[in-house]
């Protein structure tokens, strides 16, 4: 017998306001035409003045919870990735510990900007497996729209907001790739890639949040690299080919990272689950936004084997492999 973090619950919340790529024409030399083409993005949301990242994590972590048939009582651990937290401190997880009424149990957030629900993934799991928890929410939520310089037409019309949450619980499998839940993760970072993409600001530095700095083209040419490596060193643990998956489910940043990597794995995009029309890049929420939404869609069924990929600032890239 070997323990195994499997899905039981999920969930997510966008903010009502919708923002079509014309909005950004009334304020900005760009134009609806170079959006879609260059990133394959048509809208975004927003988050309402005031409504923040722990109360669209609660959200969607209440969501998941009614989905799994649980309620807060039965949950050990609160796991958060964002880049974009309310306060510097508390952690977002204690704030939506209290926002969706659990008294018990623990939680922490996790950095690691657009690859952080990867890293809180494999955290959770870690915690499953190590017996500290059964029951794990693992979220992620984010409010990019707060770190944007609104005059620097090359990162504004690319991000959004929006949060995604999973319940994961302790469940016995036989340690085979067959089994579901999380199969195998594999977690990169370098330091040497920072200028690419990071804020402006920070406690330590200027006092101040900052705004959010990235040299996209550069970024690509990692992107796909780097994404199609991992999501194989992930998928080569449990000696699954790469092309054998169901679906890849990318972090949702550029349609052409996303085609360039499908391509590179020898999948078509038949098996790629796509949000980014629709979200932008939420960032950490981006995994989570794209798992509820394919289940929604009816695309993603239980017993399906999906590869989960991201990669963002640090740089910070990394895969889960997870039978639904
Ligand atoms: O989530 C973390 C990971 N993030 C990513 O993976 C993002 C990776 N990068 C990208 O997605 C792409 O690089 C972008 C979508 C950001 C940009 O696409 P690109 O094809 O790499 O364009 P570029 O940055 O090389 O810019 C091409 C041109 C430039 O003009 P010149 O120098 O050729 O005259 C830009 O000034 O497009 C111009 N440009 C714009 N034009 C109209 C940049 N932003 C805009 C804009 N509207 N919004």
């Amino acid at each position: 017998m070997t323990i195994r973090a499997v899905v039981q619950g999920v969930g997510h919340y966008l903010p009502e306001r919708i923002v079509p790529n014309a909005e950004f024409e009334t304020f900005l030399d760009t134009t609806d035409e170079w959006i879609r083409t260059r990133s394959g993005i048509e809208r975004r949301h927003f988050a309402a003045e005031g409504e923040t990242t722990s109360d669209m994590g609660a959200t969607a972590a209440t969501r998941a919870l009614e989905n799994a048939g649980l309620t807060p009582d039965d949950i050990d651990a609160v796991v958060v990735a964002t880049s974009t937290p309310d306060l510097t401190f508390p952690s977002v997880a204690t704030m939506i510990q209290e926002k969706i009424g659990m008294t018990g149990g623990f939680g922490f957030d996790v950095q690691a900007v657009c690859a952080g629900f990867i890293f809180a993934l494999t955290n959770a799991n870690a915690l499953i497996l190590s017996g500290q928890a059964k029951r794990v929410l693992v979220i992620g939520a984010e409010t990019f729209s707060r770190i944007m310089d609104w005059e620097d037409r090359a990162t504004c019309v690319l991000f959004g907001d929006g949060a995604g949450a999973l319940v994961l619980a302790a469940e016995d499998g036989n340690g085979d790739a067959a089994d579901r839940g999380i199969l195998s993760s594999d977690l990169n970072s370098d330091g040497r890639y920072r200028d690419m993409l990071y804020v402006d600001g920070g406690v330590s530095t200027t006092g101040q949040a900052g705004k959010l700095r990235m040299q996209g083209n550069l970024l690509f040419r990692q992107a796909v690299e780097k994404l199609a490596a991992t999501a194989h060193k992930a998928l080569e643990k449990v000696g699954i080919k790469d092309n054998e998956v169901d679906w890849i489910v990318p972090h949702q940043a550029n349609i052409r990272i996303i085609q360039g990597t499908a391509k590179k794995m020898g999948l078509p995009m038949d098996n790629v689950i796509v949000t980014v029309q629709d979200h932008g890049n939420t960032s950490a929420a981006s995994i989570p936004l794209a798992l509820a939404v394919g289940v929604e869609r009816g695309q993603i069924k239980k017993g399906d084997l999906l590869v989960a990929e991201a990669i963002g600032g640090g740089l910070a890239w990394g895969a889960v492999v997870l039978r639904w």
